[in-house]
């Protein structure tokens, strides 16, 4: 039997297990220790996060008549990939509106009675509809959370019937907020080339072109009443190109790796947080490369954050590019479909960066 045909383990909702009110989690979500929030490898338990932030840019600039303004902007992304994988980015063209709105549906969706919500229960198979967690192993440690999931793009693989039918904007706000998004994605996928030296459609062209993949991905993070033993969402990269995060306005839980350290995101007004993925640092040998995140939750308030995931077409082989390719720096990866590629994440969970790193043996 395929093993991502079915769940290896009666499914749970964090969500009731969360308004159950327990006061203890069960032993399935607790973390070793060495993997909860407040563990630190290195010994400095006093690092203070709340001075530093990732890059804040304002896109705008990029359609400057000034030259110097276009390209200093340029640079600011430019050293935001090199530097962090991530950043934040204001003015983008999207309505702050629709944004909220989106959000503000999906949280809706998540509040509505368990056997709705129930209707669009998911497997592993397509991981398509409501879900509870990521990966297939039996006995694996859980995530406090749980998820809608949808594809966007390619359009044969865009159905509405399999997105929420309430709230009643449901199917409209999102084939919204996705047209939106895909434009965007395809401004900074340009960003990106000019960055690398590319001709500004490159690597749109090696996603491929017009039937690149998109998918929508919707956290809910419920209130955990001891967030110091568990994750929300445990530290990964994101397996595709690009990801366009929303997060939730009100409360903070999104951390990136930095070091041996993990940075809490301070959500700006408006922003979307951007990082770069898996087959981003693969087509471009590294030169940009993927970094681990992981959520943490809290007691007092839920989270709900909207993951856009901008992926190449699923059926085409990634590499490095030839232009990143020499007799000093030879290619760091094999080539391999995405369709492939994240089979690893859909069997074993978030697993930190060891897929990207297992394909190389000098990262
Ligand atoms: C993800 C992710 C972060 C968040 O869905 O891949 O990293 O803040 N989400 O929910
Ligand atoms: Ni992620």
């Amino acid at each position: 039997m395929n093993c991502l045909q079915s769940w290896p383990e009666p499914i749970v909702r964090v969500q009731a297990l969360s308004e159950s009110g327990i006061k203890s989690i069960p032993e399935r979500y607790i973390k070793p220790s060495l993997q909860r929030p407040n563990s630190v490898k290195h010994g400095d338990r006093d690092f203070d996060d709340s001075q530093i932030n990732i890059p804040l840019i304002d896109l705008q600039s990029i359609y400057s008549n000034d030259e110097s303004v276009r390209n200093e902007t340029l640079s600011c992304i430019s050293n935001a990939c090199r530097d962090w994988a991530f950043f934040q980015v204001v003015n983008h063209g999207v309505s702050p509106e629709l944004m909220k709105q989106t959000r503000e549906m999906w949280r809706e969706f998540f509040n509505l009675p368990l056997e709705l919500k129930q209707e669009y229960a998911n497997s592993p198979t397509t991981y398509e509809g409501y879900g509870s967690r990521l990966g297939v192993e039996k006995g694996a440690k859980l995530d406090w959370s749980d998820y809608f999931f949808l594809h966007f793009m390619p359009h044969s693989l865009r159905n509405p019937n399999k997105w929420p039918s309430l709230p009643p904007s449901c199917r409209e706000l999102v084939s919204e907020y996705g047209e939106n998004l895909v434009k965007l994605c395809g401004v900074l996928m340009k960003v990106l080339s000019i960055n690398l030296g590319l001709q500004e459609d490159q690597f749109q062209n090696a996603f491929g072109g017009e039937e690149i993949g998109a998918c929508l991905r919707v956290n809910f993070y419920p209130k955990c009443p001891q967030p110091d033993l568990t994750l929300g969402l445990s530290p990964h990269s994101d397996p595709g190109g690009m990801t366009l995060l929303l997060p939730d306005e009100n409360v903070a839980g999104l951390q990136v790796r930095r070091g041996d350290n993990w940075i809490t995101v301070k959500p700006v007004p408006n922003a979307f947080i951007v990082n770069i993925g898996d087959q981003i640092q693969v087509l471009s040998n590294a030169i940009y490369k993927s970094v681990e995140h992981r959520v943490i939750v809290n007691s007092e308030k839920d989270r709900v954050s909207l993951a856009f995931f901008y992926n190449p077409k699923s059926d085409l082989l990634i590499e490095p590019m030839k232009e990143f390719v020499t007799r000093n720096r030879p290619a760091l990866y094999p080539p391999m479909t995405y369709d492939e590629y994240r089979l690893y994440i859909r069997t074993k969970g978030p697993c930190g960066k060891a897929q990207v790193e297992s394909l190389t043996s000098s990262p």
